[in-house]
């Protein structure tokens, strides 16, 4: 399913706002405090039960009110999302009048952010880079999930054993973790492999369009799966035993996987500048947006706030080009609509609102 429309009742700054979005790419354009990230939080609510900037969801209530509302409609199947958050009561999540779980929520309405610390993301520690790719696993498939919860249940227990200097217990736990470790790195790889085949081919257009796009292009990028792969997950776990129980943790498994991004054998992290690990970041997820909703049947959206923030006028030209090829919808703000006359689209596929013209 997919949002067509949003309405929002006592929103942060918003007392009402009713909103038609594009089926690929609407951009909120508008000076400092007139609501871009508001609207773009909205949405990543409806669409996961959380924020993307604070864990107090009582703060996006509009001051003064009791309760926000959010609607959100799906015009193909004409479902109907409602999020509503009450002061001191918990979030209350409805699709077609029933009550729905954050869980089935995130599956029904997939949406991801590019924040501004997935802007770097090869400045971020591993486990950032391993939530984004687990939440679009989590989205995909259900059997991931199974295996994502066995996998940390077993490690959490292993964890306690260790703890307590029980390395026989600890040991009665490997098989379990094995069996579900080993799928779960499966199935990270295999994202991985075919969202870079979906990157590769974006870039190359884009080195078509645009010189610039070219640092873009060969890149390594794969999994670093957090154990020997050759040796397998059993046989690194029983060759650090050892150092396991001197640490009382469980030191090598798919809990310390890591996506490298490597340009000539070094990595990205110390050679790309902000503003080309910025422009990275957005291709990558865009292209995992792309994977996820060519293989899987699913609309996921993509939200990023202030695009032109860290991107001189010739990376956002090298950008832009981008829109043509998106698949789903991608919802983006900036201060200045400047370039949106740039943009070379119908009106079906490019939507644009000056936010304080809505209010
Ligand atoms: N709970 C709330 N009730 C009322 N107003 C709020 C609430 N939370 C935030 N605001 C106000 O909403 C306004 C819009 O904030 P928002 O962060 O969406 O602006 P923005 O357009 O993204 O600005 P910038 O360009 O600076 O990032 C701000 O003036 C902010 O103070
Ligand atoms: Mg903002």
């Amino acid at each position: 399913m997919a949002f067509s429309r949003i309405d929002l009742r006592n929103f942060r700054c918003f007392d009402s706002l009713s909103i038609d979005l594009s089926s690929k790419s609407t951009l909120f354009y508008g000076k400092n405090g007139c609501g871009k990230t508001s609207i773009l939080e909205s949405i990543y609510v409806a669409s996961s039960g959380r924020s993307f900037r604070t864990s107090n969801l009582e703060s996006l209530i509009k001051k003064g009110s009791e309760a926000f509302v959010i609607r959100a409609y799906d015009e193909n199947t004409g479902s109907i999302l409602e999020v509503k958050k009450g002061n001191n009561k918990p979030i209350n999540i409805k699709i077609n009048n029933s009550r729905v779980t954050i869980s089935e929520l995130v599956r029904a309405f997939p949406s991801f952010s590019i924040d501004s610390k997935t802007f770097f993301y090869n400045d971020n520690a591993p486990e950032y880079r391993r939530k984004q790719l687990d939440r679009g696993l989590f989205i995909a498939s259900p059997d991931y999930a199974k295996d994502w919860f066995g996998y940390f249940r077993s490690l959490k227990q292993r964890n306690s054993a260790l703890k307590l200097g029980d390395l026989a217990q600890a040991k009665a736990y490997d098989p379990l973790l094995v069996e579900h470790g080993e799928k779960l790195n499966h199935l990270r790889k295999n994202l991985i492999s075919e969202v870079k085949k979906i990157y590769d081919e974006l870039v190359d257009k884009l080195a078509q369009e645009n010189k610039r796009a070219d640092i873009f292009s060969n890149l390594k990028i794969k999994l670093k799966p957090g154990f020997n792969d050759k040796e397998g997950l059993l046989k690194s776990i029983e060759n650090s035993n050892n150092v396991d129980l001197k640490r009382k943790n469980t030191t090598v498994g798919p809990h310390k996987a890591d996506i490298i991004f490597e340009s000539k054998d070094s990595l990205i992290k110390d050679i790309f500048s902000r503003g080309e690990q910025k422009l990275l970041s957005i291709l990558w997820s865009l292209s995992q947006n792309i994977y996820l909703g060519r293989t899987f049947n699913l609309s996921p959206i993509l939200l990023l706030d202030d695009l032109s923030s860290e991107l001189d006028d010739e990376m956002l030209k090298c950008f832009l080009p981008t829109l043509k090829y998106i698949e789903n919808r991608f919802v983006f703000s900036n201060i200045v609509e400047l370039f949106g006359s740039k943009i070379d689209s119908d009106k079906q596929s490019f939507i644009k609102f000056h936010v304080e013209q809505l209010k």
